[in-house]
C-alpha cells in the first residue's frame, strides 16, 4: 500500500517535470549574461534611425504591434514571401505600407556582430526598438520583457483577420483588441500609438470628404494634400506634432479632428470618450497606461524555450 502511493508520487513527478516549461516565461533579464551590449545596441541603431528620419520611430513602433496582433510577438511580419511563406507583409494592413524593415536588418547585423553570434531574436529586437523609438521621440519608458523567440511560419490570411482596420467603429475595434486579451483600456491606450506617424490619403479620404463628426476646417484642410481621386499615397500626419510623443492625438479626438475614422470613433459618443479626455489633459496618464498596455501587447502568445528558433536573417527562416 504505502509503495504503491510512493510509486504514484515518483510518477506524479516526472510528468510534472517533463511538462513544466521553466524558461516559458520573458525576463528583462535574459540578455544580460548571455550579451550584455543587446539591448545599448538596439538602443544606439535605433536613435541613429530615428535621428535621420523621424518618422522611422513611428514605423518601428508599428512593426511591434503588427507582429504581436498575428499569433503573438515572434517576428512573422519580418518573414519575406517564398513558396512555403505567405508573406504578412502583403496583407492589407501592411502592403505598401508596413516599413522599417532595413532599419531591422541593420539592428540585427549590428546586435549579432557584438553578441558573437546570433542570440538575440528578431521578436525581441522590435519590442526594444518600439521602446526606443518611444523614448527617442519623447515618450515614457518601460522595461521590456525578453526571451521571445522567432517564429517559423507566417499568415497573410491571420494578419487580414487581426490586425484592426482604420475603417472599423468601436465595437469592431474591441472586439480585435479582446481577441487578443486586451481590453478597451488598452484599445484607448495603445491608439495613443497615432500620437507620433503618418497615414496616406486612401485610409483617411473617405472621412475627410463624407463624414459629419468631423471639424470641418480640419476636413478642408486635409483636403488640399488628399485629392477625392487619385493622390492615395499622400501623407498627413496622424497627430498635429507627428514627431513628438505628446498628447495631441487625443486633444485632436475631443476636437472631432482624428484623422481615420478608427481614431474619432474612440471619440464619438460611446463608452471610451472619458478615457480619451482624460488622456487629452493627462500626459502622466496616458504615459503610465501606455507603458503598461505595452508590455501587455509584448506579451502576447509569445514562443519561449525550444519553440520557434532565433533567426539569423529577420527576413527567412534559417
Ligand atoms: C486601434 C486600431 C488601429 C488602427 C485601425 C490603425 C491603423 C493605422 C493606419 C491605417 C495607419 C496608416 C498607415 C499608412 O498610411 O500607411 C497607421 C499608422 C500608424 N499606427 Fe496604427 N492603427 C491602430 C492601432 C495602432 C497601435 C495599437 C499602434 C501602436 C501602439 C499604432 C501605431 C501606429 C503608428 C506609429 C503609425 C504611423 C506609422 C508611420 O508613420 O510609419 N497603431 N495605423
Ligand atoms: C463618398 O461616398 C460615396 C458614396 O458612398 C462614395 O462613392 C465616394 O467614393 C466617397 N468619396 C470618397 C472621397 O471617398
Amino acid at each position: 500500500m504505502a509503495s504503491r502511493s510512493l510509486l504514484c508520487l515518483y510518477a506524479f513527478v516526472l510528468f510534472s517535470l517533463a511538462t513544466a516549461d521553466f524558461s516559458a516565461a520573458l525576463s528583462p533579464y535574459f540578455y544580460n549574461k548571455v550579451c550584455p551590449k543587446a539591448l545599448p545596441t538596439i538602443k544606439r541603431v535605433v536613435e541613429a534611425a530615428v535621428q535621420k528620419e523621424k518618422r522611422m520611430g513611428a514605423s518601428l513602433l508599428r512593426l511591434h504591434f503588427h507582429d504581436c496582433f498575428v499569433n503573438g510577438c515572434d517576428a512573422s511580419i519580418l518573414l519575406d514571401a517564398t513558396s512555403t511563406i505567405d508573406s504578412e507583409k502583403n496583407a492589407g494592413a501592411n502592403a505598401n505600407s508596413a516599413r522599417g524593415f532595413n532599419v531591422v536588418d541593420d539592428i540585427k547585423s549590428q546586435v549579432d556582430k557584438v553578441c558573437g553570434r546570433p542570440v538575440v531574436s528578431c521578436a525581441d529586437i522590435l519590442a526594444v526598438a518600439a521602446r526606443d523609438s518611444v523614448v527617442a521621440l519623447g515618450g515614457p519608458s518601460w522595461t521590456v520583457q525578453l526571451g521571445r523567440r522567432d517564429s517559423t511560419t507566417a499568415s497573410r490570411t491571420d494578419a487580414n483577420n487581426n490586425i484592426p482596420s482604420p475603417f472599423m467603429d468601436l465595437p469592431a475595434l474591441i472586439t480585435r483588441f479582446s481577441n487578443q486579451g486586451l481590453d478597451t483600456k488598452d484599445l484607448v491606450a495603445l491608439s495613443g500609438g497615432h500620437v507620433i506617424g503618418f497615414a496616406q490619403c486612401n485610409f483617411f479620404k473617405n472621412r475627410i470628404y463624407n463624414e459629419s463628426n468631423i471639424d470641418p476646417a480640419f476636413a478642408r484642410a486635409r483636403q488640399s494634400t488628399c485629392p477625392p481621386n487619385g493622390g492615395d499615397t499622400k501623407l498627413a500626419p496622424l497627430d498635429p506634432t507627428a514627431a513628438r510623443f505628446d498628447t495631441g492625438y487625443f486633444t485632436n479626438l475631443v476636437k472631432r479632428r482624428g484623422l481615420l475614422h478608427s481614431d474619432q470613433a474612440l471619440f464619438n459618443g460611446g463608452s471610451t470618450d472619458t478615457l480619451v479626455k482624460t488622456y487629452s489633459t493627462n500626459f502622466g496618464a496616458f504615459s503610465a497606461d501606455f507603458a503598461k498596455s505595452m508590455v501587455k501587447m509584448g506579451n502576447i502568445k509569445p514562443l519561449t524555450g525550444k519553440k520557434g528558433q532565433i533567426r539569423v536573417n529577420c527576413r527567412k527562416v534559417n
